[in-house]
This record gives structure tokens, sequence and C-alpha cells, in this order.
């Protein structure tokens, strides 16, 4: 079944994923594609509207991206946002002027006399908060367009005659717009008529089909991490192919506490393989201490494993992974590639020339719909909400030297922080929550008895995707307890301190 589909062209706005994600909680589908596309002779009949996102550049400017001005007279309903509304101008005889210095946070805005259908949400008295990020601005809308409202003095929307063609100077896709998820609704719905055939129940069915279209016969392997993707590509394909789906569980020995025992209990219908290897990635490890080379071999030593372990299972070309919609959309750079700070995320990854060909079943979503479908296909509550984990797992948090005693240490310690925080009714609002142990040595007291003992450190951030992070305010007293169970439970750690440095100039994980 073909789903009613909006296109976003991205013009490298940090918000153009806020944008799909918007309308995808309208239950709406939708695709990011790049500016640069040119407009297609032909458009298939399940797409309902054009939405051009904002960017950074200038439409006045010499960096303005290359665009192709037909996509301005498809006949499709059109919304420009920011840039998007200062290029439909430009390109459509109207004026824009060059702004001296940038607007940037938040804006009142008022209606005009004829705001048009997107403002019905909105208060015709005034007072709109909204959340502007430009520097142009129009200063004359094309013919055949009107002004819809404004904010001290400036344009902040604009609409055609026959109220098919928007553009906003705003941010409706940013929550500090108060009714900007009513504006997109309208968009969406009343413009564009969308009603909304996109949520986890088709997502599942179809992906059903698709799985057992792609792998007939054969038998899939699919690595289990017990992390959110993994284990929602591994439930899907259960559901699509049964038996013909064998799951590897790699045990490297850096995993939190009692991780390989649960995996086993949900998972292990899944004809699942829990290999312990703990001894290879530990023998491998010790001695070392330098961040980046315990990621690689942690890296190195998972390929070999997990070769191993998948030539065992027969009749089996299909690997399956748990790729999401972020990691595969051709987003502009704008900025040019950003530099390497950690050899992160491809921890894990598998070389490409290996011989199998990939089911990608999630390729088109974002993580809170895969969250999503997890919890259609009856996941466990704590599997389908769990935080993120890095792939070197608990290496990365035991620093200096990874040896068995400091892990067991760390493990425990780690299991107090989970315990606590589930306890508190905080480990979903918190985007990641977990101990690390230091190689520094503090003086104690216990008893009548002097300690001589290793510090642990409590690390808690609020994060939307990883990229930037800020401490949480965690209440003083659920500290305190922290600190009183660990010092008392922990054998190895006399002292327990909490991180408080956001991510820039920290990062989440301390290596
Ligand atoms: P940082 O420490 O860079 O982490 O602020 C950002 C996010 O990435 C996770 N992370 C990793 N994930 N392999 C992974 O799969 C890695 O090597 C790795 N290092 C960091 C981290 O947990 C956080 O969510």
């Amino acid at each position: 079944m073909r789903h009613q589909t909006v296109w976003i062209l991205d013009f490298g706005s940090q918000y153009t994923q806020l944008i799909a994600r918007r309308i995808r909680e309208l239950d709406v589908y939708c695709e990011i594609r790049p500016c640069t596309d040119a407009a297609p002779d032909s458009f298939p009949d399940e797409l309902t509207g054009i939405i051009l996102s904002g960017g950074p550049a200038s439409v006045l400017g010499d960096d303005a991206p290359a665009f192709d001005d037909a996509w301005l007279r498809t006949g499709h309903p059109l919304l420009g946002i920011c840039y998007g509304m200062q290029l439909l101008t430009h390109l459509g005889g109207g004026h824009v002027g060059r702004g001296t210095s940038r607007e940037y946070g938040r804006a009142d805005i008022e209606l005009s006399e004829r705001p048009g259908p997107l403002f019905a949400d909105f208060d015709a008295n005034g007072g709109n908060p909204v959340w502007m990020s430009h520097g142009d601005h129009v200063d004359e809308p094309p013919d055949g367009f009107r002004v819809t409202a404004r904010s001290r003095g400036i344009v902040a929307g604009i609409a055609s005659d026959d109220d098919r063609i928007f553009g906003l100077q705003f941010h409706p896709e940013v929550v500090h717009s108060l009714k900007g998820k009513e504006l997109i609704r309208r968009f969406i719905r009343e413009v564009c008529g969308a009603t909304g055939d996109w949520t986890p129940g088709s997502f599942i069915h179809e992906q059903v089909e698709r799985i057992r279209e792609q792998v007939g016969d054969k038998n899939v392997v699919c690595g289990l991490s017990g992390g959110v993707d993994s284990s929602v590509v591994a439930a899907l394909l259960h559901e699509a192919i049964g038996d013909q789906l064998y799951c590897i569980f790699v045990d490297n020995g850096l995993c939190r506490e009692g991780e390989a025992e649960s995996i086993r209990a949900e998972f292990r219908e899944y004809n699942l393989t829990i290999v312990d290897a703990q001894d290879r990635f530990l023998d491998r490890l010790a001695g070392v201490t330098d961040p980046e080379r315990k990621r690689k071999i942690i890296g190195e030593v998972f390929i070999r494993v997990f070769e191993d372990e998948s030539k065992r299972i027969e009749n089996a070309p299909f690997l399956a992974q748990g790729t999401l919609y972020p990691d595969v959309i051709e987003s502009i750079s704008v900025r040019g590639p950003s530099a390497t700070i950690k050899s992160h995320h491809n921890v894990g990854g598998l070389p490409e020339d290996m011989a199998f060909e990939l089911v990608e079943p999630l390729r088109e979503l974002f993580k809170d719909e895969v969250r999503e479908v997890g919890e259609a296909l009856g996941l466990s509550e704590g599997r389908v909400w769990r935080q993120p984990f890095p792939g070197p797992g608990l290496a990365v948090r035991c620093l200096g030297e990874v040896r068995r005693d400091r892990l067991a240490t760390l493990a425990r310690a780690d299991a107090i922080v989970q315990e606590e925080i589930e306890a508190a009714g905080l480990t979903r609002s918190i985007w990641q929550s977990f101990a690390v142990l230091l190689p520094v040595r503090s003086v104690g007291v216990m008893g009548d008895e002097r300690t001589y003992e290793e510090a642990a450190v409590i690390r808690a951030v609020h994060s939307q995707d990883g990229m930037t992070a800020d401490f949480v305010h965690l209440p003083y007293e659920l500290l305190g307890k922290l600190s009183a169970r660990i010092i008392n439970e922990v054998k190895g750690v006399n002292r327990v301190a909490y991180d408080i440095s956001s991510k820039p100039p920290g990062t989440i994980e301390w290596e």
C-alpha cells in the first residue's frame, strides 16, 4: 500500500528532522530530500504536499544552494519555512531584505485581517509566542500573495490568494512555537488533505510482507545487542519469518549487570546463541588504557567473533541491521563534515565486505517510532524504553585498565544507579544515567578502618539526540542515597562524585 506522502526539501536547517517528526506524529508519512534535487516531470499520486525547510544560507548570497524553481509550480500545497519563505518570495518576484543581524529566540506575532487557515488556532488579539531564527526578512510578498502575520513590524507569514502556498518566518516545528503543532496540523490535514494512514500497525503489516518477499525460504542472521533498535529488528523478523531468524548476542564481558540473562529470558524463542567471548575481549584489553585503542580492539574482536559464529548458521545469506532514518537521510552539508571527536558509533559495525545481503526494516523510522513499533510487537517496556548504551560498553566507563575486578565494581555501582533512577521514575525522562569508575584512589574511613580505594562518578544527562547534553539536576536526596548505597555496597569504591559538565564542552561518556 502506498501512503499519503509529504516531501520536505532540506536546505540544511538544524530543524529539518523536527519538521519530519511533527508530520509523522500526525500519522502522515514524509521524506526528507536534498534541496538540490531537480523537480521531477511527474509526481507520485500519493504526494500530498511539499515543505521547504529553513537553512543557514541567504537567498541573496553566493552561498545559496542550487534550487530548481519548478518546485514552486507543482500545483501541490507548499509551505516555506524561514529560508523556504524567503526563497519563494525571492523567486516569485517579491522582495527580500538583507538582515543586518540575526533575530534569534522568542517573538510574539500578530495576525493580519485575513490570516488564512494555518493560523486558525492562534489568538487574533496577539501574544502568540513563536521561535525565530533568521537574518533576512520578507519586505514585499510576491504578486498574488498577502501578508498573514507580523512580528514587531516584520513579515512573519504570507499566503497565496488561493491559500495553497504559504510562507512562515518562524519555526512552527520547534516546541517554543506554542501553537506550532496545531499550525502544522492545519497545513497537513486541511490544506494537503492528508488523513493519517501511517501507523505502527500498518508499518508492521507492510514490513512483514516485504521481509517475507526479500528473504524467501532462506535464513537471516541478526546481531542482537539488547538495545532498542536491534531488539525491534529481531522482533519484527520473528513476526515475519519465525524460525528462519537466528539471533547472536556476543557477551563481551563489558555488559551491564544481568544483561546476558535478561537477553536470554526475553529472546529465547528467537534461535538465540549467546556467545561467551569474555576472555577473547578481556585478554586483548589487558593493560590497555588509551580510549581509542580500547574502541579499536573491541570493534576488531567483535567482528571476528561474529564472523565465526555466523558461519555456523546454514543457508543464511541475509544479515538484519537496525539502521534508522536519520542514518540514511542525504542531508546537505552546508558547513562541511564535522570533525571526528571520538571514533564512535561504528564500533560493533560490520565490515562492508562481509558476504551478506542486508535486511534493514527500520530504515524509514525515527527512534520514537521504533519504540512505538517495539511496543506494538509486544517487547517488554524495559527493553523498549531503555536508555542508549555505547557499543564498547563498560570499557569506556572503566577509565584506566579494563580488568575483571574493576569491571565487576563498575557494573555493581552502575546497577545501583539504574535501580535508584528507575525507582525515582526518572528512567524515561533522562537520556542516559550511569556510573563511571576512575583509576584514582583516595583515603576514606569505614568503621574504624582506613580505606584507600577508587572513586565512582555518577553521570546523568538530558539530551535530544546525544549531540548536545545538559547534566540533570538530580535531587540531593537521590544523590545522597546513591552515594550511600554505592559506598556501602560496592567493594572497591569509597568516594562518589556527581558529574556536572554539559556537552559541549564535555562529552557524555568519559572516554
Ligand atoms: P559522547 O560521549 O560523544 O556520546 O558525548 C554521545 C552518544 O554516543 C554514545 N557513544 C557511543 N556509542 N559506540 C557507540 O555505539 C561508541 O563508541 C560510543 N561512544 C559514545 C554515548 O553513549 C552517547 O549516547
